[in-house]
């Protein structure tokens, strides 16, 4: 049976970095004996202008019998004054609920020929490596009540111990594998919310002796983000707070054209770039497809469970970077600047290098 990917290239830069990624993801799949079949579905605005709604039954079917989904990017000018309910965004967080995706993971690391072209200082980000796990389908982004109207506007921030103690004990398994430190990020200082966030993290700490677990207000933790990213491993938060965290941590790589992110629940995963449809320069193929492509790499990861080829298309991208590679975004006049089709065969070209260097037909996975 080959694993079914849905493809949800969505609007604006989407279809574009999408094209690129599934490229890459034919291409590994190959190499690896992965049997995959791929099939797109409408989403998002493009389903709205269709269908009259950005999140078709028919499509949230077909991610129901997926093995894995790959989404682009929603969202657009032309969208924004439509009802809430029918934006392409909220498609996304209905999305994210139907398919009970609760753990949101969003790496920050520096790729070393990068490192120009962060706003932060060269020594403050050198070696920087940590990951988001951000709460992604509780919070006070689906809290009840919520609403406005002529005097006032509210939202609950609720969570449940269940939610709470699943998204730390990823949190955790991912530190046990990694530097053994965790920092959850709360607002305990002023929430309830939090207070409980906080007890609930503290008591399934105790499950996991050797890992450090830190407790930080999120002012203060997106302060020493920027100012010493190296002091985290794994950031444990709610839905709010990490994503406004994972922002902040993107800028860290220099571009959120960088950032990939996987969201996982018990039955589903779905893989998409952090950065936004980027209307604004869609259809010249200048997008950065490198966020989509390390996406993929993330479903290696994470759905096939093929670590070896995660690797290798990441020392892939990071080769095509050292050879002075770059797309707009994140190039200056002394790199060698290239559109996405051009980005995307490059890193493919230098995945094949690396696989052959590494004789990988003898490697086990
Ligand atoms: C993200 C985005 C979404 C979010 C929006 C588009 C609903 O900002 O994935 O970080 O707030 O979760
Ligand atoms: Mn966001």
């Amino acid at each position: 049976m080959p694993q079914k990917i849905i493809l949800l290239p969505g609007d604006g830069i989407g279809p574009e970095v999408t094209e690129a990624a599934v490229s890459v993801l034919t291409y590994v799949a190959n190499k690896f004996n992965v049997d995959i079949s791929t099939k797109e579905k409408l989403f998002g605005g493009v389903s709205y202008d269709k269908f009259g709604t950005p999140l078709t039954q028919e499509t949230l079917q077909a991610c129901y019998d997926s093995d894995a989904v790959l989404l682009g990017a929603v969202g657009g000018y032309k969208w924004e004054t439509l009802p809430h309910h029918l934006k392409p965004e909220a498609a996304l967080l209905k999305l994210r609920k139907s398919l009970g995706l609760f753990t949101n993971i969003r790496p920050a690391r520096v790729y070393p020929a990068l490192i120009d072209s962060s706003s932060l200082k060269k020594e403050v980000i050198k070696g920087t490596d940590f990951i988001v796990f951000r709460e992604l389908t509780g919070g006070i982004y689906f809290g009840e009540p919520r609403g406005y109207d002529e005097d006032k506007g509210w939202n609950t921030m609720i969570y449940t111990k269940f939610e709470i103690e699943r998204i730390t004990r990823m949190a955790f398994e991912a530190a046990s594998k990694r530097k053994h430190v965790v920092t959850s990020v709360d607002k305990a200082n002023v929430l309830e919310c939090s207070q409980f966030w906080r007890k609930v993290v503290e008591e399934v700490a105790n499950n996991y002796p050797t890992i450090e677990l830190k407790n930080m207000y999120v002012d203060n933790a997106a302060m020493q983000i920027v100012r010493d990213p190296k002091q985290f491993d794994v950031i444990l938060t709610s839905n709010l707070f990490g994503d406004i965290i994972s922002d902040i941590s993107g800028m860290i790589t220099g571009s959120l054209g960088m950032l990939p992110s996987a969201s996982l629940g018990s039955s589903y995963a779905l893989y998409e770039p952090v950065h936004g449809s980027a209307p604004d320069i869609c259809g010249q193929n200048i997008a950065n497809p490198i966020a989509s492509i390390a996406s993929v790499a993330m479903m290696f990861e994470h759905t096939f469970d093929m670590h070896k080829a995660a690797e290798l298309i990441f020392n892939a991208i990071e080769r095509t970077l050292d050879e002075g590679y770059r797309t707009a975004d994140i190039g200056n006049e002394e790199n060698n600047i290239v559109g996405t089709t051009e980005m995307t065969k490059i890193i493919i070209q230098k995945f094949e290098e690396i696989y052959n260097e590494q004789a990988l037909g003898v490697f086990t996975l």
